[in-house]
Protein backbone atom coordinates (compact mmCIF):
# COMPACT_ATOMS: atom_id res chain seq x y z
CA UNK A 1 0.00 0.00 0.00
CA UNK A 2 1.24 3.33 -1.05
CA UNK A 3 0.66 6.37 1.62
CA UNK A 4 0.36 9.70 1.32
CA UNK A 5 1.84 11.62 3.35
CA UNK A 6 2.21 15.69 4.02
CA UNK A 7 5.76 16.75 4.58
CA UNK A 8 5.72 19.60 6.53
CA UNK A 9 8.96 21.38 7.37
CA UNK A 10 8.91 24.59 9.02
CA UNK A 11 10.98 26.45 9.84
CA UNK A 12 14.74 26.26 10.92
CA UNK A 13 16.07 23.08 11.28
CA UNK A 14 12.98 21.12 10.23
CA UNK A 15 14.04 20.86 7.12
CA UNK A 16 17.43 19.11 7.87
CA UNK A 17 15.44 16.33 10.62
CA UNK A 18 12.66 15.54 8.13
CA UNK A 19 15.23 14.71 5.31
CA UNK A 20 16.78 12.61 8.00
CA UNK A 21 13.27 10.98 9.07
CA UNK A 22 12.32 10.31 5.25
CA UNK A 23 15.79 8.49 4.97
CA UNK A 24 15.12 6.11 7.45
CA UNK A 25 11.41 5.62 6.31
CA UNK A 26 12.88 5.18 2.95
CA UNK A 27 15.01 2.40 4.51
CA UNK A 28 12.80 0.67 6.01
CA UNK A 29 10.58 0.04 2.62
CA UNK A 30 8.02 2.74 3.57
CA UNK A 31 6.11 3.46 0.58
CA UNK A 32 4.69 6.94 0.36
CA UNK A 33 3.81 9.43 -1.86
CA UNK A 34 4.98 12.85 -0.14
CA UNK A 35 3.59 16.13 -0.35
CA UNK A 36 5.39 19.21 0.61
CA UNK A 37 3.09 21.50 2.58
CA UNK A 38 4.05 25.45 3.36
CA UNK A 39 3.81 26.18 7.06
CA UNK A 40 5.58 28.60 9.31
CA UNK A 41 7.78 32.26 9.62
CA UNK A 42 8.38 32.39 6.12
CA UNK A 43 4.41 32.56 5.55
CA UNK A 44 3.74 34.88 8.25
CA UNK A 45 5.87 37.21 6.97
CA UNK A 46 4.78 37.09 3.54
CA UNK A 47 1.47 36.21 3.69
CA UNK A 48 0.30 37.19 7.51
CA UNK A 49 -0.73 33.24 8.22
CA UNK A 50 2.03 30.76 9.21
CA UNK A 51 -0.73 27.98 8.03
CA UNK A 52 -2.04 28.82 5.30
CA UNK A 53 -5.60 27.41 4.12
CA UNK A 54 -4.14 25.56 0.89
CA UNK A 55 -2.02 23.44 3.45
CA UNK A 56 -5.24 22.31 5.94
CA UNK A 57 -6.53 21.26 2.34
CA UNK A 58 -2.99 19.49 1.53
CA UNK A 59 -3.55 18.00 4.81
CA UNK A 60 -6.90 16.77 4.24
CA UNK A 61 -6.23 14.81 1.04
CA UNK A 62 -2.92 13.11 3.33
CA UNK A 63 -3.20 9.80 5.45
CA UNK A 64 -1.41 11.86 8.06
CA UNK A 65 1.56 14.63 8.23
CA UNK A 66 5.74 14.76 9.53
CA UNK A 67 6.26 18.10 11.15
CA UNK A 68 9.68 19.77 10.89
CA UNK A 69 9.93 22.79 13.40
CA UNK A 70 8.45 25.93 13.99
CA UNK A 71 9.80 29.44 15.15
CA UNK A 72 7.47 31.49 17.34
CA UNK A 73 7.45 34.79 18.52
CA UNK A 74 5.66 37.29 20.81
CA UNK A 75 3.09 38.95 19.29
CA UNK A 76 4.58 42.47 18.85
CA UNK A 77 7.81 41.06 17.10
CA UNK A 78 5.79 38.95 15.20
CA UNK A 79 3.82 41.85 13.62
CA UNK A 80 7.11 43.97 12.98
CA UNK A 81 8.29 41.47 10.89
CA UNK A 82 5.18 41.58 8.52
CA UNK A 83 6.14 42.34 5.15
CA UNK A 84 5.35 46.31 4.82
CA UNK A 85 1.56 46.13 3.20
CA UNK A 86 0.12 43.26 5.65
CA UNK A 87 1.29 45.80 8.95
CA UNK A 88 -0.95 47.74 11.31
CA UNK A 89 -3.94 45.19 9.78
CA UNK A 90 -4.36 43.82 13.11
CA UNK A 91 -2.78 40.52 11.98
CA UNK A 92 -1.58 38.30 15.08
CA UNK A 93 0.37 35.47 15.17
CA UNK A 94 -0.56 32.45 16.21
CA UNK A 95 1.52 28.87 16.32
CA UNK A 96 0.45 26.72 13.75
CA UNK A 97 1.54 23.59 15.50
CA UNK A 98 -1.11 24.93 18.03
CA UNK A 99 -3.41 25.96 15.42
CA UNK A 100 -2.90 22.56 13.84
CA UNK A 101 -3.89 20.54 16.40
CA UNK A 102 -7.35 22.97 17.43
CA UNK A 103 -8.38 22.55 13.44
CA UNK A 104 -7.53 18.80 13.35
CA UNK A 105 -8.81 18.35 16.63
CA UNK A 106 -5.67 16.47 17.39
CA UNK A 107 -6.48 16.23 21.09
CA UNK A 108 -4.22 13.36 22.18
CA UNK A 109 -0.19 14.53 22.26
CA UNK A 110 1.86 11.56 22.86
CA UNK A 111 5.66 11.43 24.19
CA UNK A 112 7.42 8.70 24.19
CA UNK A 113 10.65 9.32 26.95
CA UNK A 114 12.55 6.20 26.90
CA UNK A 115 16.59 5.95 28.34
CA UNK A 116 18.13 3.97 24.82
CA UNK A 117 21.73 2.22 26.97
CA UNK A 118 24.51 4.17 25.49
CA UNK A 119 23.18 7.26 25.62
CA UNK A 120 25.82 9.09 27.77
CA UNK A 121 23.05 12.00 28.40
CA UNK A 122 20.76 9.38 30.47
CA UNK A 123 19.98 10.83 33.56
CA UNK A 124 19.49 7.26 34.63
CA UNK A 125 19.28 3.81 32.20
CA UNK A 126 16.28 2.32 33.65
CA UNK A 127 13.88 5.53 32.77
CA UNK A 128 10.96 4.65 30.49
CA UNK A 129 7.88 6.80 30.21
CA UNK A 130 5.64 8.14 27.99
CA UNK A 131 3.75 11.44 28.52
CA UNK A 132 0.12 11.89 27.43
CA UNK A 133 -0.71 15.80 27.16
CA UNK A 134 -4.23 16.75 26.20
CA UNK A 135 -3.79 18.91 22.86
CA UNK A 136 -6.57 21.75 22.40
CA UNK A 137 -7.92 22.74 25.67
CA UNK A 138 -6.23 24.73 28.60
CA UNK A 139 -4.21 27.67 29.01
CA UNK A 140 -3.17 26.93 25.37
CA UNK A 141 -6.69 27.21 23.58
CA UNK A 142 -6.25 30.85 23.07
CA UNK A 143 -9.37 32.29 24.69
CA UNK A 144 -7.50 35.58 25.84
CA UNK A 145 -7.71 39.22 26.45
CA UNK A 146 -5.89 42.19 26.86
CA UNK A 147 -6.86 45.08 27.04
CA UNK A 148 -9.74 43.05 28.57
CA UNK A 149 -13.34 44.59 26.92
CA UNK A 150 -15.94 45.48 29.09
CA UNK A 151 -18.42 42.52 28.37
CA UNK A 152 -15.80 40.11 29.56
CA UNK A 153 -15.04 42.21 32.70
CA UNK A 154 -18.67 41.92 33.75
CA UNK A 155 -19.71 38.37 33.16
CA UNK A 156 -16.31 37.87 35.81
CA UNK A 157 -17.44 40.38 38.09
CA UNK A 158 -20.04 37.83 39.28
CA UNK A 159 -17.08 35.77 40.63
CA UNK A 160 -16.15 37.23 44.19
CA UNK A 161 -12.24 36.91 43.50
CA UNK A 162 -12.76 39.06 40.74
CA UNK A 163 -13.47 42.37 43.56
CA UNK A 164 -9.59 42.89 43.90
CA UNK A 165 -9.15 43.54 40.30
CA UNK A 166 -11.78 46.33 40.36
CA UNK A 167 -9.24 49.10 40.39
CA UNK A 168 -7.62 48.06 37.33
CA UNK A 169 -8.20 49.71 34.03
CA UNK A 170 -9.29 47.52 31.35
CA UNK A 171 -5.86 47.92 29.73
CA UNK A 172 -3.86 47.43 32.59
CA UNK A 173 -5.22 43.83 32.71
CA UNK A 174 -4.53 40.81 30.73
CA UNK A 175 -6.24 37.58 30.92
CA UNK A 176 -5.92 33.59 29.35
CA UNK A 177 -8.42 31.81 30.16
CA UNK A 178 -7.81 27.91 31.36
CA UNK A 179 -10.79 26.29 29.99
CA UNK A 180 -11.33 22.26 30.23
CA UNK A 181 -14.45 20.17 29.08
CA UNK A 182 -15.41 16.72 30.74
CA UNK A 183 -14.88 15.15 27.11
CA UNK A 184 -11.58 16.77 26.57
CA UNK A 185 -10.41 15.34 30.32
CA UNK A 186 -12.10 12.18 29.35
CA UNK A 187 -10.09 11.86 25.66
CA UNK A 188 -6.78 12.12 26.84
CA UNK A 189 -7.30 10.22 30.06
CA UNK A 190 -8.93 7.18 27.53
CA UNK A 191 -5.99 7.61 25.60
CA UNK A 192 -3.37 7.06 28.31
CA UNK A 193 -5.05 4.16 30.08
CA UNK A 194 -5.67 2.38 26.94
CA UNK A 195 -1.99 3.08 26.62
CA UNK A 196 -0.68 1.40 29.81
CA UNK A 197 -2.76 -1.51 29.55
CA UNK A 198 -1.49 -2.14 25.84
CA UNK A 199 2.28 -1.75 26.93
CA UNK A 200 1.42 -2.99 30.67
CA UNK A 201 2.43 -0.35 32.52
CA UNK A 202 1.39 -0.99 36.23
CA UNK A 203 0.33 3.25 36.52
CA UNK A 204 -1.08 6.24 35.05
CA UNK A 205 0.08 9.12 36.94
CA UNK A 206 -2.20 12.53 36.83
CA UNK A 207 -0.24 15.08 37.07
CA UNK A 208 -2.30 18.36 37.94
CA UNK A 209 -2.72 21.00 40.70
CA UNK A 210 -6.31 20.74 42.32
CA UNK A 211 -5.36 21.26 45.42
CA UNK A 212 -5.12 25.15 44.19
CA UNK A 213 -6.68 25.21 40.51
CA UNK A 214 -10.02 23.64 41.81
CA UNK A 215 -12.10 23.70 39.10
CA UNK A 216 -9.95 22.67 36.55
CA UNK A 217 -7.59 19.85 37.47
CA UNK A 218 -10.24 19.21 39.80
CA UNK A 219 -12.51 17.73 36.79
CA UNK A 220 -9.34 15.78 34.80
CA UNK A 221 -8.57 14.42 38.44
CA UNK A 222 -11.79 13.29 39.45
CA UNK A 223 -12.45 11.75 35.79
CA UNK A 224 -9.23 9.62 36.16
CA UNK A 225 -10.83 8.28 39.62
CA UNK A 226 -13.75 7.36 37.60
CA UNK A 227 -12.12 5.96 34.62
CA UNK A 228 -9.60 4.01 36.79
CA UNK A 229 -12.25 1.60 37.89
CA UNK A 230 -12.55 0.02 34.13
CA UNK A 231 -8.80 -0.71 34.40
CA UNK A 232 -8.22 -3.39 36.89
CA UNK A 233 -4.54 -4.30 37.23
CA UNK A 234 -3.30 -0.80 36.57
CA UNK A 235 -3.14 1.96 39.82
CA UNK A 236 -4.16 5.81 39.71
CA UNK A 237 -1.49 7.74 41.04
CA UNK A 238 -2.11 11.65 41.48
CA UNK A 239 0.84 13.75 41.98
CA UNK A 240 1.24 17.68 42.13
CA UNK A 241 2.95 19.41 38.67
CA UNK A 242 5.23 20.74 41.06
CA UNK A 243 5.82 17.99 42.94
CA UNK A 244 6.26 15.80 39.92
CA UNK A 245 9.44 17.98 38.83
CA UNK A 246 11.01 17.40 42.07
CA UNK A 247 9.85 13.43 41.46
CA UNK A 248 10.94 13.36 37.93
CA UNK A 249 14.14 14.24 38.37
CA UNK A 250 14.95 12.10 41.77
CA UNK A 251 12.84 8.69 41.07
CA UNK A 252 12.14 8.68 37.58
CA UNK A 253 12.57 5.08 37.25
CA UNK A 254 9.21 5.12 39.17
CA UNK A 255 7.07 6.40 36.51
CA UNK A 256 5.22 4.89 33.74
CA UNK A 257 2.22 6.65 31.75
CA UNK A 258 2.15 10.28 33.03
CA UNK A 259 -1.35 12.08 31.76
CA UNK A 260 -1.53 16.35 32.02
CA UNK A 261 -3.78 19.16 30.70
CA UNK A 262 -1.58 21.52 27.83
CA UNK A 263 0.30 23.34 29.46
CA UNK A 264 1.31 21.21 32.49
CA UNK A 265 1.80 18.55 30.14
CA UNK A 266 4.07 20.42 28.03
CA UNK A 267 6.28 21.34 30.81
CA UNK A 268 6.43 17.96 31.85
CA UNK A 269 7.40 16.94 28.73
CA UNK A 270 10.34 19.13 28.13
CA UNK A 271 11.68 17.42 31.62
CA UNK A 272 11.08 14.40 30.85
CA UNK A 273 13.09 14.53 27.63
CA UNK A 274 15.58 15.89 29.15
CA UNK A 275 16.40 12.95 31.60
CA UNK A 276 16.66 10.48 28.90
CA UNK A 277 19.07 12.98 26.51
CA UNK A 278 17.62 15.95 25.64
CA UNK A 279 15.11 17.34 22.79
CA UNK A 280 17.13 15.89 20.30
CA UNK A 281 15.40 12.25 21.66
CA UNK A 282 12.07 13.81 22.09
CA UNK A 283 9.61 12.51 19.36
CA UNK A 284 5.64 13.25 19.56
CA UNK A 285 3.05 11.84 18.39
CA UNK A 286 -0.68 14.62 18.13
CA UNK A 287 -3.26 12.00 17.82
CA UNK A 288 -7.23 12.21 16.88
CA UNK A 289 -9.58 10.33 15.62
CA UNK A 290 -9.06 10.91 11.93
CA UNK A 291 -5.88 12.56 11.40
CA UNK A 292 -2.37 12.83 13.28
CA UNK A 293 0.60 14.98 12.98
CA UNK A 294 4.40 13.56 14.44
CA UNK A 295 6.98 15.99 14.78
CA UNK A 296 10.24 16.41 17.07
CA UNK A 297 9.08 18.47 20.11
CA UNK A 298 12.21 20.68 19.87
CA UNK A 299 12.13 23.95 17.79
CA UNK A 300 14.06 25.30 15.06
CA UNK A 301 17.09 25.97 16.41
CA UNK A 302 18.02 29.10 14.96
CA UNK A 303 21.42 28.94 15.37
CA UNK A 304 22.11 25.63 13.80
CA UNK A 305 20.39 26.06 10.32
CA UNK A 306 22.61 25.34 7.15
CA UNK A 307 24.99 23.56 9.77
CA UNK A 308 23.84 19.92 9.23
CA UNK A 309 24.06 19.28 12.95
CA UNK A 310 21.13 18.56 15.24
CA UNK A 311 20.42 15.65 16.24
CA UNK A 312 17.74 13.96 14.11
CA UNK A 313 16.56 10.64 16.60
CA UNK A 314 13.84 12.71 17.55
CA UNK A 315 12.65 13.18 14.01
CA UNK A 316 13.38 9.40 13.41
CA UNK A 317 11.35 8.48 16.48
CA UNK A 318 8.38 10.59 15.43
CA UNK A 319 8.45 8.72 11.69
CA UNK A 320 8.38 5.54 13.86
CA UNK A 321 5.67 6.58 15.96
CA UNK A 322 3.82 7.71 12.99
CA UNK A 323 4.09 3.86 11.23
CA UNK A 324 2.42 2.37 14.38
CA UNK A 325 0.19 5.05 13.86
CA UNK A 326 -0.49 3.94 10.19
CA UNK A 327 -0.27 0.01 11.36
CA UNK A 328 3.36 -1.05 10.16
CA UNK A 329 4.42 -2.14 13.59
CA UNK A 330 7.09 -4.05 11.54
CA UNK A 331 8.32 -1.62 10.03
CA UNK A 332 8.25 0.43 13.73
CA UNK A 333 9.91 -2.18 15.44
CA UNK A 334 12.94 -2.04 12.68
CA UNK A 335 13.55 1.92 13.12
CA UNK A 336 13.03 1.39 17.23
CA UNK A 337 15.48 -1.60 17.16
CA UNK A 338 18.33 0.11 14.77
CA UNK A 339 17.90 3.51 17.02
CA UNK A 340 18.59 1.58 19.72
CA UNK A 341 21.43 -0.48 18.25
CA UNK A 342 23.20 2.78 16.78
CA UNK A 343 23.09 4.66 20.22
CA UNK A 344 24.04 1.45 22.23
CA UNK A 345 27.39 1.08 19.72
CA UNK A 346 28.60 4.57 20.80
CA UNK A 347 30.16 5.14 17.28
CA UNK A 348 28.17 7.99 16.04
CA UNK A 349 27.14 10.85 17.93
CA UNK A 350 26.04 14.31 17.40
CA UNK A 351 26.60 17.55 19.15
CA UNK A 352 24.58 17.08 22.10
CA UNK A 353 25.93 13.32 22.39
CA UNK A 354 29.64 14.63 22.66
CA UNK A 355 30.49 13.62 19.08
CA UNK A 356 30.88 15.25 16.20
CA UNK A 357 28.21 13.63 13.77
CA UNK A 358 26.44 15.31 11.57
CA UNK A 359 22.27 15.23 11.03
CA UNK A 360 23.48 12.95 8.04
CA UNK A 361 25.69 10.72 9.30
CA UNK A 362 23.12 9.99 12.67
CA UNK A 363 20.35 9.47 10.03
CA UNK A 364 22.71 7.19 7.48
CA UNK A 365 23.59 4.88 10.42
CA UNK A 366 20.28 4.46 11.58
CA UNK A 367 19.31 3.95 7.74
CA UNK A 368 21.83 1.07 7.59
CA UNK A 369 21.03 -0.78 10.95
CA UNK A 370 17.71 -0.71 9.99
CA UNK A 371 18.38 -2.72 6.91
CA UNK A 372 20.05 -5.27 9.06
CA UNK A 373 17.11 -4.75 11.90
C1 LIG B 1 5.73 21.79 22.04
C2 LIG B 1 6.13 23.22 21.83
C3 LIG B 1 4.93 24.00 21.33
C4 LIG B 1 3.89 23.94 22.40
C5 LIG B 1 5.22 25.45 20.91
C6 LIG B 1 6.24 25.51 19.82
C7 LIG B 1 3.98 26.20 20.54
O1 LIG B 1 6.68 23.75 22.98
O2 LIG B 1 5.22 21.16 21.11
O3 LIG B 1 5.89 21.30 23.15
O4 LIG B 1 3.95 24.71 23.35
O5 LIG B 1 3.03 23.09 22.32
MG1 LIG C 1 6.99 22.29 24.47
Amino acid sequence: MTYRIALLPGDGVGGDVLEAGKRVLDAVGFEAEYEHGDIGWEFWKSEGNPLPERTIELLKATDCALFGAITSKPKDEAADELVPELRGKGLVYSSPIVGLRQRFNLHTNLRPCKAYEGNPLNLRDDIDLVVFRENTEGLYAGIEWHPVPDDVRQAMSSHPKMKRFDGVAGDDLAISTRVFSRQGCRAILRDAFEYAKQHAYPTVTVVEKPNVIRETSGLMVREARAMVKEYPGIELWETNIDAMCMWLVKNPQNYGVLVSSNMFGDILSDLAAQIVGGLGFACAGNIGDDYAVFEPTHGSAPKYVGQNKVNPIATIRSAKMMLDYLGEPDKAAKIETAVARVIGEKKVRTYDMGGAATTTDMAEAIADAVKEA
